[in-house]
């Protein structure tokens, strides 16, 4: 924990409490108000977060203002360019980036972890095939506390490094077989042949009776994509996971809590909404009608994909997301893509409105990678399981980093109780 400098202070009802003030390596500094309640006797008033830091981390930074994103100090436009996902996954886990001793090391733990339990084939069979793919991912990354018992023990690091590694080489063949049992064809095993990326999307585009080449500039482009959504600081499904975690749940179950959350429109579900809506508005002409409507108080639509809680500027995985983009569609020959020029027309509006430039709205994440994962082959309901995919290396990051914090303890917020004052109970004749 970072040295007090300075402290703040607060008067209430005549008394004056001292709040020490936390210096961060970057970023706002931060008001230490642990000890305010035994003080003063007072809560502080937060809903959403919007003005609190739940914890202390040295894994990711983002400046809302500049539009920057760090992982473990190295800016994510970077890492996008030079790096690839299995590097950027060691970066965060272990805080630095490898030696190329230290990342074929890693590459082939994982690699040798991408199996899961052939039992586990039988648990798919219990979905309805109509079952949204998130769905099944929820329910399959919580059995694997049911599968892999010898790391669950959350006090062994041992268990805990096992865990971490089954989670990330894993995830691809779960998302991967949820969307072959979501659309009827047989699962595909991965193979060590292959790198990350390119196991994904053969286990996800091979069938028996025809195999698929895998097209290095896709892999490239999944694997950015894997990337740029690596991990993003204490948004919701990372605090939801460093919440279940704080109880001492098991791995599996917080990481399956975190897909939960990650799930909702508001969050990683944006990007499957984004395309909807991009697919809805059909053609630049109706742009201005989606636009009216955005701004309108009393309609409850959202621009999706964009706006962002700490973002004040473009996202910069927004930024290198449309780049790809672009990319991507020129070498499939999807030539003039209508979705992309709407994207592109309704990012160019929506900049140029009074309403979006003041309230600082800006594309995010979900904004334009829809359109590259579409373009790929992969359908809306296979946005989210791919964000969730790509997130587990943040959510396991800040998971181990919170266990190893010794001051850690079980997260358990306050309220401010608007309810009913004590009162005594009636009897059902008198009331
Ligand atoms: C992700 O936290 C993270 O880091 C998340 C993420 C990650 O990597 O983990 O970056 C991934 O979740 C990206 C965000 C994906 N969600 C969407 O694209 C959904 C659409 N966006 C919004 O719902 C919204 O912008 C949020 C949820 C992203 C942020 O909402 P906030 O911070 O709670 O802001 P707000 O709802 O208070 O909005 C502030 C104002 C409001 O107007 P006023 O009440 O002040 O008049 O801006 C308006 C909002 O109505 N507004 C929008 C808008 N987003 C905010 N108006 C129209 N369209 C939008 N998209």
């Amino acid at each position: 924990m970072t040295e007090t400098k300075k402290t703040a202070q607060l008067t209430l009802d005549g008394n004056t409490y001292d709040v020490p003030v936390l210096s961060p390596t970057a970023g706002p500094d931060v008001l230490d108000i642990r000890k305010l309640y035994g003080q003063a006797n007072v809560f502080t008033y937060d809903p959403g977060y919007t003005s609190t830091a739940s914890c202390d981390s040295t894994i990711t930074f983002i400046d809302g203002d500049k539009g920057e994103l760090l992982h473990r100090g190295y800016p994510i436009d970077q890492l996008a360019e030079k790096s690839h996902y299995l590097e950027v996954c060691y970066l965060l886990l272990y805080g630095e980036l490898p030696t190329a001793t230290q990342l074929e090391d890693f590459e082939a733990r994982v690699t040798m972890h991408t199996m899961l339990h052939e039992q586990m084939t039988y648990f798919y069979r219990g979905f309805r095939r109509d079952a949204h793919p998130m769905a099944v991912m929820v329910g399959v990354v919580g059995a694997m506390s049911a599968f892999y018992h010898d790391s669950t023990d959350i006090s062994d690091p041992w268990q805990r490094e096992v865990a971490s590694i089954r989670l990330i080489a894993k995830m691809p063949t779960i998302a991967a077989w949820a969307y072959k049992y979501h659309i009827g064809q047989p699962f595909v095993y991965p193979r060590n042949d292959l790198d990350y990326a390119s196991n994904f999307l053969r286990m996800c585009f091979s069938v028996p009776a025809d195999e698929y080449e895998v097209n290095p500039i896709l892999s490239r482009a999944m694997d950015r994509i894997f990337t740029l959504h690596a991990d993003h600081e204490q948004n919701a499904s990372t605090s939801t996971v460093r919440l279940a975690s704080s109880s001492g749940a098991n791995p599996f179950a917080c990481i399956a809590a975190g897909i939960a959350c990650l799930w909702g429109p508001a969050h990683g579900g944006a990007n499957q909404a984004c395309l909807e809506m991009l697919k809805e508005i059909g053609s630049v002409d109706r742009i201005p009608e989606y636009i009216a409507r955005a701004k309108d108080k009393n309609d409850p639509f959202r621009l999706m994909g964009f706006g962002h809680r700490v973002y004040k500027n473009f996202d910069p995985r927004a930024k290198v997301m449309k780049q790809s983009a672009d990319e991507v569609l020129d070498l499939l020959g999807v030539e003039n893509n209508p979705i992309l020029q709407v994207a592109k027309e309704l990012e160019k509006q929506a900049l140029e409105d009074p309403y979006f430039s003041e309230k600082k709205l800006f594309p995010n994440v979900d904004f334009y990678s829809g359109i590259i994962l579409e373009a790929m082959g992969f359908p809306t309901s296979m946005f989210t399981p791919i964000f969730a995919l790509s997130r587990t290396v943040g959510w396991i990051s800040q998971w181990k980093e919170q266990l190893a914090d010794p001051q850690m303890k079980i997260g358990r917020p306050r309220q401010l109780y608007l309810g009913e004052s004590m009162r005594d109970y009636v009897d059902i004749e008198n009331r």
